[in-house]
């Protein structure tokens, strides 16, 4: 499964790249507002620094099919062909996925509530289809088993989409749909942290530190003793 950071705060990306194995990043409009910035200013510097191989995903605000076609277009031009772009899963955006797929663009389908949607825009042509967990969870349905359940459509009906999970409250989600072997995930920094965050971790670790300090002293290390 890939792991893709859900951001667009430079710095904040750069250290979870210092930290953490990250495969990529994906914005949404609201995720790019919070930085204040103009978005192709924002967008310019993740591309800069996560590299022109890494995926990002950059979404069109368009209504209408012919909009998010020419959005489609400025966005590759501005941040390289490895951007992908993502598009609502709407009438009018199946009609735009189409129309992308056909020019081999990278196609990242968002905004999917159902699992309809997601065979839709997989049929249609998208690379990826982004099932929002949380958000469903909030609806009363179960997100979880509708990424799985979409997973599941691809794979039976010889779809190469992946799904690429996004919306996620918890670090258990994320590890649910690891072990259900889905392509991606999308996570933002306080869930990535969460993944590690283990207080029983950190009480070996202090154990193993002091009985080594009551062996060698304190402050050494093997580097040191
Ligand atoms: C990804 O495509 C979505 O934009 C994002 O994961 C939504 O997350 P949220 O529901 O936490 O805003």
């Amino acid at each position: 499964m890939k792991l893709i950071v859900d951001f667009a705060n430079l710095d904040q990306i750069k250290e979870l790249y210092a930290y953490y194995p990250i495969d990529g990043v994906t914005t949404n409009p609201s995720i790019i507002a919070k930085e204040g910035k103009n978005p192709y200013e924002v967008l310019k510097k993740i591309r800069a620094f996560i590299g022109d191989a890494a995926e990002l995903h950059v979404q069109v605000i368009s209504r209408e099919a012919e909009g998010m076609l020419q959005e489609a277009h400025r966005i590759q031009k501005e941040l390289g062909a490895n951007t992908y772009v993502k598009v609502p899963v709407t009438k009018e955006g199946l009609k735009a996925i189409k129309a992308l797929a056909a020019d081999g663009a990278n196609i990242t389908a968002t905004a999917i509530y159902t699992q309809m949607q997601a065979y839709l825009a997989a049929k249609a042509g998208a690379h990826y289809a982004a099932p929002y967990v949380n958000r469903i969870d909030n609806l009363g349905a179960d997100g979880i088993k509708v990424a799985k359940d979409i997973h599941d459509i691809f794979k039976k009906n010889d779809l190469k989409t992946e799904v690429l999970a996004a919306s996620f409250k918890n670090s258990q989600q994320v590890l649910e749909l690891a072990k259900y072997g889905i392509g991606a995930s999308t996570i933002s920094p306080e869930v990535i942290e969460g993944l590690i965050k283990l207080d029983a971790v950190n009480c070996a670790i202090d154990a193993f530190v002091k009985d080594f300090e009551n062996l060698c002293g304190e402050g050494k290390t093997m580097l040191d003793c």
